[in-house]
């Protein structure tokens, strides 16, 4: 039976209280499964990483994560140790006394989840036999060459062959939850209900695989969801098997949730089940003590992307970098699902417009989205070495200009300027200066593209030519690799390299949740989203202005691509019209919707899955009222009692609700307008200048 009832008050007190009869955790195991432990691939990986502290707070040692082993992964991120369940351990030893590879260890990220990690590899002599076993249990046949698929089946029989192990051991206590996330994972669940496995299942999905294939393929879809035949469309994109591996798992699942209400929707017609619950995806938010603190890093990671900046425009450099905004879009590269396409068009027209408009800002925009490369290219290594080189000379005249001025103020003499350096310093500094010379232009990309001709970026660059030329106000930089501090060319982490932009840029199309506009928001960082991303309808629906607190929803759905274009131009162009002290007021603001999107909030959804799934499969030992609604439903963030200082084209995109409770929260950044210098703003709000 349930334990007592669990109350969690909200994190900020203006987030709804909530309460959920506290699970038995101590007569529990909790397993997730996902193709993305410990295994970076995309936004999946964001959720098991940062909700890792959270389970484990809740579960302790009886919460497991299971995913494929990859050597290299492993010796990264993962500490190798003993299950201290015997239970585990067993059930691990069968799969390997029959030749199969299973590695177990901690998962070294805040929370250190334990992982079970199944080598495909070692199991993939199997395979034609699990082939059948699939086949004869649900009449899912997999083509011979779509190896994503067979290893998804290879993992799923893994863990199904384990959850019947370990469950044999187990008996009925303590009871097992199995979570599974996304088609490649689903497979282990279909296996597991399909020989009766006693334990409870919940699946989650982050998209639909039609749902994506169609809209990358530039259907109309949200206008016509109801009307594919999702069978002949799946079929016709040769993803009909893996179209009923991932239905079959829906439909086996106990509770079937989704990131976002969005991709419910989508689910119902793609899927053909209602999802039980929507569990947003939060991030594990850090909370600075002092407001500036996040300013302050904004300036230091502002600092190193200037930085990478004079090395790439070295020769070029005939804007001021005072002056410059730093824009960026990042994720997996789906041209049109991420709209990459109407952000290159917007930038078109963003780039006339501060031309037109004499305006004296430029834009520095940054795509960040991985492709096919052979490394860097010679071009951008190089500006990275003349700006060194440059750096260095500079500090070596420094040295001996300095040693000098010493030896005469010791002398007690100030010394003569003009000959303090002799010929020899100079000829040093024109020689650094001479290396400057290109007869390129800044490159586009950092890279060597493999499908340089075709790349869709690339393709539309050069079609709407912006090439990084001296006259064009806004400039591109592809980076096709995901950010790394170790890199030798931009060595920054990505949340740094987030940090010191000043606006993320995600038009999507197709986006189930979308973290990357989420994870600006809780670094105090505006960006653009749309009302067809979860993450921007979430936004809609609990926040009453998202644009005063810095989340721009682009309107994509009852608006031509055409129209949208439009209005994230006027987003871009108010935005570069923001005095500083608008852009730090604003970043306040931004920074302070962070608990709606803590995991601390957000993880009670999950919590009441795991229920209602341990309800569903253990109907006379976990008793809950299945219709109680989540007491957070309807819940609206207050608006910003200060005049928004979001550009005025920042309008809700679709029709609004009332405006509930309009707060009088003491606003600390809502001061009377100052007219000192943009220096006098820094020091007055306590902020470190960028170098
Ligand atoms: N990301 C990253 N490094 C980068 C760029 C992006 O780790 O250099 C991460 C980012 O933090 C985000 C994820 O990639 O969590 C993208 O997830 P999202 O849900 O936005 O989209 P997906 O790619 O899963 O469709
Ligand atoms: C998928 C979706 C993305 C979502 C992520 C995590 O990759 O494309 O929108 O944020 O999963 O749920």
């Amino acid at each position: 039976p349930l334990s007592r009832s669990l109350s969690m008050t909200s994190l900020s007190g203006v987030l709804p209280a909530w309460e959920e009869e506290e699970l038995p955790v101590e007569d529990l195991l909790l397993f997730e499964v996902s193709w993305e432990v410990t295994n970076k691939v995309g936004g999946i990986y964001t959720v098991l990483q940062t909700k890792a502290k959270i389970t484990v707070d809740e579960w302790g040692e009886n919460y497991y994560m299971m995913g494929p082993y990859y050597e290299h992964n492993f010796k990264t991120q993962v500490e190798a140790c003993e299950p201290p369940n015997p239970a585990v351990r067993k059930a691990m030893d069968a799969l390997i006394h029959n030749g199969c590879q299973v590695h177990f260890g901690r998962w070294l990220i805040e929370g250190s989840p334990f992982v079970i990690l199944f080598d495909v590899g070692s199991a993939a002599w199997n395979l034609d036999r699990w082939k059948g076993d699939l086949w004869e249990t649900c009449q899912i046949g997999l083509p011979h060459n779509d190896r994503e698929a067979n290893d998804s089946l290879i993992l799923g029989s893994l863990v199904a062959w384990f959850f019947k192990e370990l469950i044999d051991q187990l008996g009925d206590k303590p009871n097992v939850i199995g979570h599974f996330h996304e088609w490649q994972a689903g497979a282990g669940l279909i296996l597991s209900r399909c020989r009766k496995i006693p334990m409870a299942t919940v699946f989650t999905t982050h998209a639909t695989l039609l749902g994506r294939y169609l809209c990358a393929g530039n259907a109309d879809f949200y206008n016509n969801l109801s009307k594919f035949n999702v069978d002949k469309e799946a079929g016709e994109r040769h993803i009909y098997h893996r179209c009923c591996l991932e239905r079959a798992a829906v439909h086996c699942a106990h509770v079937f949730t989704t990131v976002s209400q969005i991709t419910a929707v989508e689910a119902i017609h793609m899927l053909h089940r209602k999802p039980d619950v929507v569990t947003p995806n939060g991030l594990n938010v850090k909370k600075f003590s002092a407001m500036h603190e996040f300013q302050n890093l904004h300036s230091t990671s502002k600092a190193c992307i200037q930085e990478f900046i004079r090395g790439h425009f070295y020769g070029h450099l005939d804007f001021n970098l005072d002056k410059t905004l730093f824009f960026f879009i990042a994720g997996r590269y789906e041209f049109t699902n991420k709209g990459a396409d109407i952000f290159l068009e917007s930038l078109l027209r963003l780039n006339y417009l501060l031309r037109l408009h004499k305006n004296d800002m430029t834009v520095v925009v940054f795509f960040i989205m991985p492709a096919k490369t052979n490394n860097f290219n010679v071009e951008s290594l190089k500006g990275q070495a003349v700006r060194k080189q440059l750096w260095d000379t500079a500090h070596s005249v420094k040295e001996k200009f300095g040693n000098r001025l010493y030896d005469a103020l010791l002398k007690g003499h100030i010394p003569d300027m003009n000959s303090i350096l002799d010929r020899d310093d100079f000829t040093i500094m024109k020689r650094a200066i001479y290396a400057t010379q290109r007869h390129t232009l800044p490159p586009v990309t950092t890279h060597n593209m493999i499908d340089d001709a075709t790349d869709p970026i690339l393709s539309n660059v050069r079609r709407i030519g912006l090439f990084n030329s001296r006259n064009d106000r806004v400039k591109i930089i592809f980076h096709p690799e995901f950010l790394s501090s170790t890199s030798p060319l931009l060595p920054m982490d990505y949340e740094d390299f987030v940090r010191g932009c000043n606006l993320g840029v995600f038009p999507s199309y197709y986006e189930p949740w979308g973290y990357t506009p989420g994870e600006c928001t809780v670094m105090g960082i505006p960006s653009v989203t749309t009302n067809l991303s979860g993450f921007g309808c979430f936004m809609e629906e609990h926040v009453s202005d998202p644009a005063a607190y810095g989340v721009y929803i682009l309107d994509r759905r009852f608006r031509s691509a055409e129209e949208s274009c439009n209005q994230l131009t006027q987003f871009m162009f108010s935005f570069c019209q923001q005095s500083l002290r608008q852009r730090i007021i604003q970043r306040n603001r931004t920074e302070r919707l962070s608990d709606l999107l803590d995991w601390r909030y957000l993880g009670r959804f999950y919590v009441h899955a795991r229920h209602l799934a341990l309800n569903r499969a253990f109907p006379d030992k976990f008793k809950m009222d299945p219709m109680a609604p989540l007491k957070t439903e309807g819940f609206r963030y207050p608006r910003p009692s200060s005049v928004p200082a979001s550009p005025s084209a920042s309008v809700h995109s679709t029709p609004h609700h009332s405006d509930v409770e309009d707060d009088d929260d003491d606003d600390d950044d809502d001061y009377e307008p100052y007219d000192e210098d943009e220096e006098a703003e820094r020091d007055r709000l306590n902020i470190k200048a960028p170098f």
